[in-house]
């Protein structure tokens, strides 16, 4: 071997050694990786003994060299069986104090779906088994769709029931998702089954159960011979199929315009389980479910004659379910982007997508 080619050959050890040092991580390695280099065997320790084999006038920077590398070597392996000692002792007095340190910590998951999202994708696959479309609609309406198409003209009182967010473009901002109802009639005609789900604002005063912006998910079916026994059918097997139960609930006659005969369907508040607490008013009711059979000056508004075709619609109110669904006490934490409140929904809700 001349000069030139031991420079090589100390570099390739200098720089391998630098690599193993940097992966090693037990005092055992270390031990291994400093016999395996400057052991009896090792691979400098056998450098330094070809040092004879150069000529005279070279053996003095062949020495000097390989003297260079040992030191370093040595001191390398020095300061890694130093900073492992130091980890070796902190993992015993950890496990001393019954820690773990090798225990995997908790994952935290990258954000979770919508409450909301969940039961309406919920919804939207429990129908469309049923055949019904999902249907969606403006939510600047006009004053036609959400209220005299659903027989509410302007002197009606019922208009009241609804405080409206009025624009200065002469349209409103929906108060419910029943606008969409004539605009499938006359979309598709009948028969028609669609669910409607989105987004609706009323002029509200907020509260642990009120807010200004919501979600609702219409239900019509139209077809010759629907009668009430369909509607609450429906509405059952909807309701045991969100909650993975039987749900208890009650028929109450409830009015809307443009529905007749009119029910409010109510279910036990899963909350505080019929108790009594602020999501239900104290009453261990919560209403759920608005719903009757399609008023005939709605078909007619719709191009349907009502006297060959009946239907019953719905109005869900889709931000109540998901808080009775997951146990979410006050409905403005479903709005508020207040991330204490999504961790809230993120835990109640769990991995969504994968369970229900
Ligand atoms: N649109 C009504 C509301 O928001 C709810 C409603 C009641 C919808 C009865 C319906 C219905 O389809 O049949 O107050």
């Amino acid at each position: 071997m001349n000069l030139e080619e031991l420079k090589s050959v100390v570099e390739r050890i200098r720089a391998e050694t630098q690599t193993h040092l940097g992966q090693l991580s037990s005092l055992e390695r270390v031990q291994e990786l400093e016999a395996r280099i400057l052991g009896r065997k090792g691979r400098l320790t056998e450098l330094l003994s070809t040092i004879t084999t150069f000529p005279k006038e070279q053996r003095g920077q062949v020495g000097q060299m390989l003297n260079v590398a040992k030191n370093e070597l040595t001191e390398w392996i020095e300061d890694c069986r130093q900073r492992l000692q130091k980890s070796e002792a902190m993992i015993d007095r950890q496990s001393a104090a019954g820690i773990d340190p090798t225990f995997p910590g908790i994952v935290r998951g990258f954000g979770s779906i919508h409450p909301v999202t969940a039961v309406q994708w919920k919804i939207e696959e429990v129908f469309e088994r049923l055949g019904f479309t999902v249907e969606a609609g403006p939510e600047m309406e006009n004053d036609y769709y959400n209220f005299e198409t659903l027989n509410i003209p302007a002197w009606h009182p019922a208009r009241d029931m609804q405080d409206t967010f009025w624009l200065d473009n002469g349209l409103l901002l929906r108060t419910h998702t029943s606008p969409v109802q004539v605009r499938a009639m006359e979309k598709y005609g009948p028969p028609l089954r669609c669910i409607v789900p989105g987004r609706c604002f009323r002029y509200e005063t907020i509260d642990a159960s009120h807010e200004n912006t919501f979600f609702q998910c219409e239900g019509l079916m139209i077809d010759k011979n629907i009668s009430i026994a369909n509607l609450i059918a429906v509405m059952k097997l909807l309701l045991r199929e969100v909650f993975h139960r039987d749900v208890m609930i009650r028929l109450r006659p409830g009015y809307f315009p443009f529905v007749e005969p009119g029910f409010e369907l109510d279910m036990r508040c899963m909350i505080c389980g019929g108790t009594g607490c602020s999501t239900c008013k104290q009453s261990g009711w919560v209403e759920i479910l608005p719903c009757g059979m399609v008023h005939p000056n709605v078909l007619r508004f719709g191009g349907i004659d009502p006297h060959e075709f009946t239907g019953f619609a719905f109005g869900l109110g889709l931000t109540r379910l998901a808080m009775m669904k997951y146990g979410v006490r006050d409905i403005r934490l479903m709005n508020s982007g207040d991330l204490r409140g999504l961790v809230h929904a993120e835990r109640m809700c769990g991995n969504i997508i994968g369970k229900s």
